[in-house]
């Protein structure tokens, strides 16, 4: 397994972690055993980063961890933690928590949950916009002291707050959405962490499966999956976005790989500094995303991919009007 470390401070995992969410949470009805077969594969196959939140499910995507990691060494991974973000019962978005009381309670439920005695990289899911971010960084310094925590990490942070975290504690990466599809953090983003010696790890480089190849305008989506309200899968900007997933297509076969393979192995190529998370929940996914490790693209076919897929081609913006007024890192330094 090819390896990568995560900024200047962080682990070193492998080239590609295993982001556990839609096992749980957000993709519609997913298999409990599956996913716990899933995780156990990537672990057999030499993944040794898994990412996951204490909110995804409510604390069960924690628990399906917990259970593909019994019997097994500690020590065979590296295991990212989001907080922070408040559910309800039935599911309900109520919120984000970074207070410094809050960032340890969750800590010491997912301790409990994952059935492990420290987290290696721990980050606030979303920015609290009422509380300092230093606040919430010197709270999760407190538990990197008392051994609870080995790394600081960040999530969808912008550039100010990048900086500002980074002076309290050495920020080991940064979770944030980045694909073909999703290039905004080229502009401002990357060249801050690249200064500072702050790592990536890469979500949605799938853009959540509309970039895998396997999605169809008939997939039905329950009205709970993320993808039944994310603009990009609306109407006439999924069938924009479907056309450019079909011109990547035909990239990736004369390379003899599949549309994942390729994206995922684009976003491999854009830096030994960035980390793809791939969500695979099922085995024959995961065995296809594990398979971009051994594609070697060269700059024409990278070229060859940028056309197929070029940013500015993309239909909708990544989440929500709402959600993209919230999002810290959509948020310039110079205030644009
Ligand atoms: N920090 C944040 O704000 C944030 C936000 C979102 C996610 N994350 C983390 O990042 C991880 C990855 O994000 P994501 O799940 O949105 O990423 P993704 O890899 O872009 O999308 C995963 C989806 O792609 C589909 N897919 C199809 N073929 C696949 C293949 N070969 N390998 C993997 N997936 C394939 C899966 O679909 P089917 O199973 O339906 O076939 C799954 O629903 C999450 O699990 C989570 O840990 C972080």
């Amino acid at each position: 397994m090819k390896t990568r470390t995560l900024g200047s401070t962080g682990p070193t995992v492998s080239a590609l972690g295993l982001g556990c969410m839609g096992m749980s949470d957000l993709y519609g009805p997913a298999d409990d055993a599956e996913g716990v077969a899933t995780i156990s594969a990537a672990l057999d196959a030499g993944v040794t980063l898994l990412d996951t939140g204490d909110f995804y499910g409510a604390g069960h995507n924690e628990l399906l961890i917990r259970e593909a990691l019994t019997g097994r060494s500690r020590d065979e991974v590296a295991i990212s933690v989001k907080f922070g973000a408040l559910r309800g019962p039935e599911g309900s978005w109520l919120g984000v928590d970074g207070r410094p009381a809050a960032v340890k309670s969750s800590l010491a439920y997912t301790l409990r949950r994952l059935g492990t005695d420290h987290v290696d990289v721990y980050r606030l899911a979303r920015l609290d916009p009422a509380v300092p971010v230093e606040e919430t960084v010197g709270a999760i310094a407190e538990l990197v002291r008392a051994g609870y925590v080995r790394h600081v990490g960040l999530s969808e942070v912008g550039a100010d707050t990048i900086r500002r975290a980074h002076a309290v504690h050495p920020v080991a990466d940064l979770q944030i959405e980045y694909s073909l599809l999703s290039r905004g953090i080229e502009d401002e983003i990357l060249p801050i962490t690249r200064e500072l010696g702050i790592g990536i790890t890469a979500y949605g480089v799938l853009s959540r499966g509309l970039l895998s190849g396997h999605w169809t305008p008939e997939r039905e989506t329950a009205v709970t999956d993320f993808r039944s309200h994310s603009p990009r899968f609306q109407g006439e900007n999924l069938q924009q976005n479907l056309r450019l997933v079909e011109a990547l297509r035909a990239v990736a076969e004369g390379r003899g790989a599949t549309v994942a393979q390729a994206a995922i192995a684009w976003v491999l190529s854009r830096g030994e500094d960035i980390v793809p998370l791939v969500g695979a929940r099922r085995r024959d996914r995961l065995d296809e995303a594990l398979g971009a490790l051994d594609l070697q693209l060269s700059a024409d076919d990278l070229a060859a991919i940028e056309a197929a897929v070029p940013a500015s081609a993309v239909a909708g913006t990544r989440y929500d009007a709402g959600q993209m007024a919230f999002l810290d890192s959509e948020r310039r330094s110079d205030g644009a």
